[in-house]
C-alpha cells in the first residue's frame, strides 16, 4: 500500500514538503511533522499540545466529542460496572484482563509490597505539621529511590515491574502516613487481608485504641473512583512522568514529577478547588455573583470542576459519578447538607446557561469526585491525594510502556523565541 501523504508546507523560497500521515486504530490521522526543521527550516508552533501527539500509546482511548473512554478497548462504563480497581490495574499494565489466578498472583504481589521502609516512616515526622499531603507526597515518593535501589535500572525488565508493583502497592501507605501526620496521629501498619480500597481507609481511619471496621459503602465507592481515575492518556501529570522518564530518570523520581503536576488546580487539583469554591460561593443566593465572576474575561475566576480539553461532550466518568454521587448524598443523609444542594443547584443552573452551552463547558469528574470523597468523610486537603493514588497505575503503565518503545527519544520541545537579538556586555562600571 503506498504510504500516506499530505503536502502542507511551502517555505519561502517555495519549497514543498510531503509529510507522511500516521493512522491509528482509532481517531483523527496524524501528520508526522518530525522532519520539518531539518527540511524546511521550520519549527511548529501548538501551546498546550492542543492539536498535537506526543507518542504512540496502546493504553486508552478518548474521544472528547462522543464522550467515549476506552482502557485497553474496553468502555469505562462498562469497567465501572463489573470491574474492580486492581483488576483494571492489572489490564492497563499488561493490556489484557487477567484470568482468576492472573489475578490472584496479582493482588497477592501489590498487597506484600504495601510495608514501606521503617526509615522512610521517619520522613513524615520531619515536614511541618501543617504541609499539605500533596506536598509530603511528592517528597516521600521521589525518596524511594533512595530505598529500593534494587528495582531501578530501567534497562532491566523484571526492575521496571518490581518498580510498578512497589509504587501502586506503596502510595496508600505513603498517601495515609501524609494523612496521619497532617492530624497528627500515630501511624497505621497496612493490613494485607484487607483489600486495597479498604486497606486504604484503614490506615487512614483507624486508631491504636479503638475497633475499627471498614464500612463496605465507602470502600466499594473509593474503588469505583479509583478506576474511574486510573488512566487518562496523555494529561499533564502522565506527559510530566513521561518527559521526565524519557530523560532515562528512575520510575520512582518520575511518579513523584507526575504528583506534581497532578496538584495544580486546572487538573487533579480540581476536586479540592471545587469544595474550597463551593465554600466561597456559600449559599443559592450567590450562584448568579460567581457565574457571572466566571463569564468575566477580566476576573481570573473559573467555575472548578467544569470544561475539560478533551471532552466537549459530558465526561463518560462524570456521569457515571453524577449518578453515584446522588446515591452516595441519599443513602448516607447528606444530601440535606447545604453545601451539597448549593453544588446541585450549580450543576443545574451552569447546565442551562448560554455561557457553557455555547463552551461544551459541562461537569467533569472532579466536581462529583470532590462531593463524593466529602460525603465519605475524606478531609478536603486528602482529595488530590486520592486521585495520586488512582493515577499511579496510568502515570506507570504510560513510563512502562514508555521506557520499552524503541522509538523513544528524550523529550525536547522548542522554542518561539521573543528575547533580545545578540548584543555585548557592558561592564559595570558603564552601566
Ligand atoms: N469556567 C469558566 N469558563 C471556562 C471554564 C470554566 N471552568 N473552562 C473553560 N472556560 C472558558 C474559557 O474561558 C474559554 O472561553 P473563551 O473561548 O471565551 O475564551 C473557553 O471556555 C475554552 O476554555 P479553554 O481554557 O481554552 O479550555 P482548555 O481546554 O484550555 O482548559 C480546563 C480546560 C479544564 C483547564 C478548563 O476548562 C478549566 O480551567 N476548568 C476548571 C478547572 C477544572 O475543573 N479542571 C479539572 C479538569 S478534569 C480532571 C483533570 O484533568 O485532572
Amino acid at each position: 500500500m503506498p504510504k500516506e501523504t499530505v503536502t502542507v508546507i511551502v517555505n519561502a523560497t517555495g519549497e514543498q514538503l510531503e509529510l507522511p500521515v500516521l493512522r491509528g486504530s482509532h481517531g483523527p490521522p496524524v501528520i508526522d511533522i518530525s522532519q520539518l526543521p531539518a527540511k524546511l527550516g521550520y519549527f511548529t508552533y501548538d501551546p498546550g499540545f492542543k492539536g498535537t501527539a506526543s507518542c504512540h500509546s496502546d493504553i486508552t482511548y478518548i474521544d472528547g466529542d462522543k464522550g467515549i473512554l476506552l482502557y485497553r478497548g474496553y468502555p469505562i462504563d462498562q469497567l465501572a460496572e463489573k470491574s474492580s480497581f486492581l483488576e483494571v490495574a492489572y489490564l492497563l499494565l499488561k493490556g489484557e484482563l487477567p484470568d482468576h489466578p492472573q489475578l490472584q498472583t496479582f493482588t497477592d504481589t501489590i498487597m506484600d509490597h504495601t510495608m514501606i521502609h521503617e526509615n522512610l516512616r521517619s520522613f513524615f515526622g520531619g515536614f511541618r505539621y501543617d504541609a499539605h499531603p500533596m506536598a509530603t507526597m511528592v517528597g516521600v515518593v521521589g525518596s524511594l529511590s533512595a530505598f529500593y535501589h534494587d528495582s531501578t535500572d530501567i534497562n532491566n525488565p523484571r526492575h521496571r515491574e518490581i518498580a510498578a508493583h512497589r509504587m501502586i502497592a506503596k502510595m496508600p501507605t505513603i498517601a495515609a502516613a501524609s494523612y496521619k501526620s497532617s492530624v497528627g496521629q500515630p501511624y497505621v501498619y497496612p493490613n494485607n487481608k484487607l483489600g486495597y480500597c479498604g486497606n486504604l481507609l484503614h490506615m487512614m481511619f483507624s486508631v491504636p485504641c479503638a475497633e475499627y471496621e471498614v464500612n463496605p459503602v465507602a470502600e466499594k465507592a473509593l474503588d469505583l473512583l479509583f478506576i474511574l481515575h486510573a488512566d487518562h492518556e496523555q494529561n499533564a501529570s502522565t506527559s510530566t512522568v513521561r518527559l521526565a522518564g524519557s530523560s532515562g530518570a528512575n520510575p520512582f523520581a518520575c511518579i513523584s514529577s507526575g504528583i506534581t503536576a497532578l496538584w495544580g488546580p486546572a487538573h487533579g487539583g480540581a476536586n479540592e478547588a471545587v469544595l474550597r469554591m463551593l465554600e466561597e460561593i456559600g449559599d443559592v443566593s450567590n450562584i448568579g455573583k460567581y457565574l457571572a465572576k466566571a463569564k468575566d474575561k477580566n476576573d481570573p475566576f473559573r467555575l472548578m470542576g467544569f470544561g475539560h480539553r478533551v471532552y466537549k461532550n459530558y465526561d463518560p466518568r462524570a456521569r457515571i459519578l453524577r449518578k453515584m454521587c446522588h446515591e452516595v448524598l441519599h443513602e448516607n443523609g447528606s444530601s440535606a447538607d447545604p453545601l451539597f444542594e448549593l453544588a446541585l443547584r450549580l450543576e443545574d443552573i451552569a447546565l442551562q446557561d448560554d455561557y457553557f452551552i455555547e463552551r461544551k463547558l459541562y461537569p467533569n469528574v472532579d466536581f462529583y469526585s470532590g462531593l463524593i470523597y466529602k460525603a465519605l468523610k475524606i478531609p478536603t486537603n486528602m482529595f488530590t491525594v486520592m486521585f495520586a493514588i488512582a493515577r499511579t497505575v496510568g502515570w506507570v503503565a504510560n513510563w512502562m510502556e514508555m521506557v520499552s518503545d524503541p522509538r523513544g527519544v528524550i523529550g525536547r520541545p522548542r522554542q518561539l523565541y521573543d528575547g533580545h537579538c545578540k548584543r555585548d556586555y557592558t561592564p559595570l562600571s558603564e552601566r
